[in-house]
């Protein structure tokens, strides 16, 4: 089939176009990636927690610059971040490392990339011996699967938990924010109690 030039002056055109835009597409820089609520997560979805309620968590536990905090599965960072801001240590640990990535920017955005630090590892792998405070969003059956390192903390580590409780352990305080919502919002704080010998 023969083409008259200025169909194939039209179709080089066409080409060249083409592929100068993969050339800038390439070289343009990687939108960063947003996390979606409720996507899903290795052992829970990612669900935030309201920033009213990191704050209530936070003065629940009394969180000063003494502290070291760990978020277990700590999403986009924003428990650690918080707390990061009120001058403690902290470490966030989450398995997905998109939202490791997204909690490093805020971080250096917010300031306190220096004491907001991150680690991609699973939840239930993770050393927690040197806690002073633990922050927790999780599911009735990752808390019930961490209970027995819970008792390994050290006395007096603070455990502040959103909308779930430790099964079997009495909370020191409860509070609620959004009324009587059932699902909003409700934070829990539980004190690692002295270990009793002898019995
Ligand atoms: C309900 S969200 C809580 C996020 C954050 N702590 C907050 O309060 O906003 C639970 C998070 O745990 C993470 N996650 C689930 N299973 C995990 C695992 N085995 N190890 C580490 N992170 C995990 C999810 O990716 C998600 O970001």
């Amino acid at each position: 089939m023969s083409m008259s030039p200025a169909a194939f002056h039209t179709l080089l055109a066409l080409c060249v176009v083409s592929a100068a835009a993969s050339v800038v597409r390439a070289r343009m820089p990687r939108r960063p990636s947003q996390p979606i609520e409720g996507q899903g997560g290795k052992d829970a979805p990612w669900v935030p927690t309201p920033a009213e309620l990191v704050e209530t968590m936070l003065d629940m536990a009394r969180v000063t610059p003494q502290d070291y905090v760990i978020d277990l599965g700590s999403g986009d960072g924003r428990n650690i971040i918080a707390a990061a801001k009120r001058g403690a240590r902290t470490l966030g640990v989450e398995y997905n490392p998109t939202m490791i990535e997204v909690s490093q920017r805020i971080a250096v955005k917010e300031g306190v990339a220096e004491r907001a630090t991150f680690v991609q590892a699973d939840l239930y792998e993770v050393d927690i011996s040197q806690a002073t405070v633990l922050t927790l969003f999780l599911l009735p059956e990752n808390l019930r699967k961490l209970t027995p390192k819970f008792r390994e903390l050290r006395p007096g580590t603070r455990i502040v938990t959103n909308r779930f409780g430790i099964e079997g352990w009495r909370a020191e305080e409860t509070r609620r924010l959004g009324g009587d919502s059932a699902s909003c919002c409700t934070a829990l704080l539980y004190v690692v109690p002295a270990k009793v010998t002898g019995t």
